[in-house]
């Protein structure tokens, strides 16, 4: 059985003041709720005051981003060890990294493999984009996109890594897919080519979210599908009384 999973990307919204106001306004709703492993991703300025909040709470942090070197000269970037003085979690390749900054498969197999070495949870997110759904490519590019961001990580590894699908025309747009359709793409673009990768039992324990416009409203759709063990939250997790109501409709 597979913990359920429920993650906030805040993306690039909040001050540090702010952001102690949201997480202070959510924390009940959050800890009501122990079933469900429950994480913050929220901007890298406000990381020290939302983890100092969710210290000791059972609720987890990370950051939206990470580079793979140990430090240098990388202007504006966050070494692993620099995540890890706060946060268990981080999110890799998520959609607006790849389109906005050239984010690629290679460079997220790169952070992958520093992320793990670092004890970090990583999440990593693959998706395909409204073009490449409609051209029929959809099960082209996720494959390549596990296959590739995957490549040369160990069994032992792979099973601490959790897959956010996140179809990239779901986005931000409230255009959500549907629970049948995101449970059928993940059946065939995700957990086999993780069959294939690291066996019927690793690819058997890893879990995959989806992300794309949940909310409260349709967030027991995707989870009660048999692939999809949580979700990767962007609009709705910015909202106090929202978010809470998502990691209650995950419990298991
Ligand atoms: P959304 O974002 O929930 O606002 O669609 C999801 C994400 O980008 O992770």
């Amino acid at each position: 059985m597979r913990k359920p999973f429920v993650a906030a990307n805040w993306k690039m919204n909040k001050t540090a003041a702010e952001a102690r106001e949201l997480v202070s306004a959510m924390l009940p709703g959050l800890q009501s709720v122990t079933t469900v492993e429950r994480v913050i991703c929220p901007p890298a300025t406000t990381v020290p005051a939302v983890s100092e909040i969710l210290s000791g709470t059972g609720i987890g942090v990370g950051t939206q981003n990470m580079h793979w070197e140990e430090n240098g000269a990388y202007t504006g970037e966050l070494s692993p060890e620099m995540v890890k003085e706060f946060c268990e979690y981080v999110i890799l390749g998520h959609s607006e990294r790849r389109a906005y900054f050239a984010e690629t498969d290679e460079t997220v197999n790169k952070k992958l493999k520093a992320a793990l070495a670092h004890d970090l949870i990583p999440i990593v997110c693959v998706g395909e984009t409204l073009e490449e759904n409609e051209a029929g490519k959809t099960d082209e590019v996720v494959i390549r996109e596990i296959k590739e961001g995957l490549k040369d990580i160990s069994k032992t590894d792979a099973v601490k890594i959790v897959i956010a699908y996140e179809p990239i025309w779901a986005i931000g747009t409230g255009k959500a897919a549907t629970g049948d359709l995101a449970n059928d793409v993940i059946a065939r673009t995700i957990r086999v080519p993780l069959k294939e990768m690291f066996g019927e039992d690793v690819a058997g324990q890893i879990r995959v979210l989806y992300g794309g416009s949940v909310k409260s409203s349709n967030a027991a759709e995707f989870f009660n599908q048999p692939e999809i063990d949580g979700a990767l939250v962007g609009g709705a997790s910015l909202k106090a009384d929202d978010f809470p109501k998502i990691i209650k409709a995950a419990e298991l």
